[in-house]
């Protein structure tokens, strides 16, 4: 039996409607779980809601709605998103569900029931005065802040800051500096990609701070055990999520034993620092293995531009789907930018992206071999007869593509190597329909036309299985075409004693990858 795969995304803050960084993310979530899933693994891909704190109150506040009815709508359209991207999460957990409150104030309960490695309270109450920026939910030094032409002071991100004092809960994180290096010296995947991993380290190395993890201005999270005047610091709450989803405090239960620690928190590379060293100082301090791995991803702009609200490009991403198609949007996120580094939409580049790579290298080599099958096979799959060598090495690309580059690539949240080396088979696909000239094989050497046909759409079938995590739709309409069952399009599938059976009867064919024609878009 192979290891089961538990991977997350961030729980979204519900202050405003999902675009296309949410979208993004769990995108990339989506393609690992259903990857995992054709490897035969058991899955578990969480998404969800973060809905606590003072950012949504202050949103909830401003559209005039009680907090909770506020977060119902708003969760509601990152639900609807999940369909519309035809994602395969297995929970949509909201940090309003009872099951999330349990959990955290166990995991509170946890973390301050033990001692710090020095021996002390791992949380204590003091006085909190500092600098905090509702839009990052994030507490910042002075020494971090820049002053804006306006005179405001403004965390790194941008974000405006207000003084806070107030009484709080400390997290003694100082204490769990030389755990953390630890955990990152021994554990060596644990961050990726490496540039990211060593600004980690860096930080940590560089001193850490106690962290105030309870409020008291206001009203809107879960309550401390013991305290109910504070409420948890949002971040506190939000990690926890995690846990949730897989029964914590219930670490005897099933779905704990078998999916934690998680193999993969992806995020965005905002918030890398509350993943990588807060979230494991948690986690640590609880009695509670850290997940395996955290990835961040880079952030897309609009057009060169920096998305925000202020500028009014936002990308909607049920705009992107009824423009461009959704397979197509899958892809082209994936493909265009090599994931960890930051990217730029634009819709010369999405075009370009469906008509060069889709429909002309993809899309033509199946509509060519499919058409011709259809004319001149009977739509049966061709009988092969003896396969000369380079017959061979076309139908062996992908099983050797998967071993060498495909699922490195998928370890290793590297997506568009993966996509890089499937397109070197279609490439190699088309170079083959050239080169054999099927068409005029059918005057010449009919039977010989039958097994470069064959070859080729014992070719296809392998490389719809393999497309299938990042272009699910697009990928099942493929296989359909070449009427492979159901129960048979998993990665073990690629074996060659699954190759196509010659006389199987085969749909009509109907193009998968339509050419972006501008003007049919127009307007
Ligand atoms: N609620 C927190 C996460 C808590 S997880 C325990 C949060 N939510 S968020 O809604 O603001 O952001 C969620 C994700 O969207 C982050 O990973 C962030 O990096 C990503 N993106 C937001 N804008 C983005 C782009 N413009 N481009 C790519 N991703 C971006 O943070």
């Amino acid at each position: 039996m192979s290891a089961p795969y538990y991977v997350t995304t961030p729980i979204y803050y519900v202050n405003d409607q999902p675009h296309i960084g949410h979208a993004y993310t769990t995108l990339a979530c989506d393609v690992l779980a259903r990857f995992m899933r054709l490897e035969g693994r058991k899955v578990m891909f969480l998404t969800g809601t973060d809905e606590h704190g003072q950012k949504v109150e202050k949103a909830a506040a401003a559209a005039g709605k009680d907090p909770q009815q506020f977060v119902d709508e708003v969760s509601q359209s990152f639900r609807a998103l999940t369909s519309a991207m035809n994602f395969s999460n297995d929970d949509f957990i909201r940090t309003t569900e009872p099951r999330h409150t349990l959990c955290c104030q166990a995991l509170w309960e946890a973390v301050a029931a033990r001692k710090s490695p020095q021996g002390r309270p791992n949380i204590y109450l003091e006085k909190y005065g500092g600098w905090y920026a509702v839009r990052d939910e994030a507490y910042y030094a002075e020494d971090e802040l820049t002053v804006g032409a306006d005179g405001k002071k403004r965390a790194p991100s941008g974000a405006e800051v207000d003084w806070v004092e107030e009484p709080s809960y400390f997290f003694r994180l100082s204490d769990w500096q030389e755990p953390l290096l630890k955990f990152y010296a021994d554990n060596a995947d644990c961050i990726g990609p490496d540039s990211r991993r060593n600004e980690v380290t860096s930080f940590v190395k560089s001193g850490l701070r106690d962290l105030s993890i309870s409020r008291t201005t206001f009203k809107w999270g879960i309550p401390v055990p013991g305290d109910p005047a504070h409420v948890m610091y949002v971040w506190f709450d939000a990690l926890a999520n995690y846990l949730t989803a897989v029964g914590y405090p219930d670490t005897r239960s099933r779905a704990f034993s078998t999916f934690w620690p998680a193999d993969l928190h992806m995020v965005g590379k905002d918030i890398l620092r509350f993943h990588a060293v807060y979230w494991p100082a948690f986690l640590m301090a609880a009695g509670v293995d850290p997940a395996k791995r955290v990835f961040a991803h880079g952030w897309w702009t609009n057009e060169g531009q920096k998305i925000s609200k202020s500028l009014g490009n936002v990308i909607d991403p049920l705009a992107l789907i009824e423009r461009y198609g959704l397979d197509p949007v899958r892809y082209f996120l994936l493909r265009e930018v090599p994931f960890g580094q930051d990217g730029d939409f634009s819709h010369r580049q999405m075009v370009h992206r469906i008509n060069s790579d889709l429909a002309n290298d993809y899309g033509n080599l199946a509509q060519r071999v499919l058409s011709m099958i259809a004319k001149n096979c009977e739509a049966r799959v061709p009988q092969p007869g003896a396969f000369a060598p380079e017959d061979e090495a076309l139908m062996t690309q992908v099983p050797r593509a998967l071993a060498e580059a495909i699922r490195p690539a998928m370890q290793t949240q590297a997506f568009h190597e993966s996509l890089d080396a499937i397109w070197a088979v279609v490439r190699a696909g088309n170079r083959y329909v050239d080169e054999q000239a099927p068409w005029a094989l059918k005057k010449t050497d009919p039977a010989r036309m039958g097994t470069v046909l064959y070859a080729l759409a014992e070719t296809i079938r392998q490389i719809a299985i393999v497309t299938q995590p990042f272009m699910p739709q697009a990928s099942a309409r493929m296989l359909d075409q070449l009427a492979v069952g159901e129960d048979a399009r998993t990665l073990a599938h690629l074996d060659a004693k699954y190759r196509l059976a010659a006389g199987t009867a085969l749909p009509t064919p109907s193009g998968v990858f339509p050419r972006y024609v501008e003007e049919a878009h127009a307007g």
